[in-house]
């Protein structure tokens, strides 16, 4: 049947084709193909050289060893492993337990909560330092619209990182409004406000979180959850320091 399919095109053919056949049987010597066995054959026989309906190499080089035809002195390969993608798909523990065995289910899921809570403040606070980048006018439009993406760029850079740590820990990390609403103890902020009080929303908002994670960090050092205590000193020192320069512009 193979065979059959790929030497038609030979019988009968097309103007249109002539071209790019040609083309193939250069690509074909050209690239490296062995030459065919026998000297007196003008053109690589069914299975070799690239020659088949479909044009180019590609798919003659993978119908060569397959066919074993005139052209191809390459032995069939054997049958590809029917079992390996099977294997794969063996279902394995829905919760694979993290790599420290010395935490209990009980304080991982304690820390994933606690994680998922400054997830959800720093997805809140995320949109709206983009809202005000965004929405800011007046006079210092410049600086706070410039400040605001150096925020907001690194926030979203954070949450994939708290995200994936909740994971790690075996639970799913919240990723809905809805969720974000019910957890986050930061509020919206509705409208578009003055410049300054957007500094000052900011302000309380970077201040919020950093209680958020404060709040985590007893729990998570007696649990000696080393990458989680990491994790939340880095945040802390980001909105510490973040609530200090918006600070900053409110003063003088
Ligand atoms: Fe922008």
């Amino acid at each position: 049947m193979t065979s059959l399919r790929f030497r038609e095109p030979h019988r009968r053919p097309q103007p249109t084709c002539r071209a790019v056949a040609a083309s193939s049987r250069r690509d074909a010597r050209g690239g490296g193909a062995p030459p065919p066995p026998g000297a007196g054959a003008p053109a690589p026989g069914p299975g070799g050289g690239g020659g088949g309906r479909g044009g180019g190499g590609r798919p003659g080089a993978a119908w060569a060893p397959r066919g074993g035809g005139p052209g191809g002195d390459t032995p069939p390969p054997p049958p590809p492993p029917g079992n390996t993608h099977k294997e794969t798909q063996e279902p394995g523990p829905p919760n694979p337990p993290p790599s420290d065995p010395a935490r209990g289910p009980g304080e991982r899921k304690r820390i994933a909560q606690g994680l998922s809570e400054l997830l959800a403040d720093s997805y809140t606070l995320y949109l709206m330092t983009h809202n005000f980048h965004w929405n800011v006018t007046g006079r210092d439009f410049n600086s706070l619209h410039q400040m605001f993406m150096l925020q907001y760029t690194e926030q979203w850079n954070a949450l994939d990182v708290i995200a994936e740590r909740i994971r790690a820990l075996g639970h799913p990390a919240p990723g809905t409004y809805k969720e974000f609403v019910k957890l986050a103890s930061i509020k919206e902020v509705e409208g578009v406000p003055r410049s300054d009080d957007m500094v000052r929303h900011l302000v309380a908002a970077q201040e919020a979180i950093a209680r958020t994670a404060r709040k985590l960090f007893t729990l998570v050092n007696a649990a000696n959850d080393q990458p989680t205590a990491d994790l939340l000193t880095q945040r802390l020192d980001v909105h510490e320091k973040t609530a200090w320069m918006l600070r900053s512009l409110l003063e003088g």
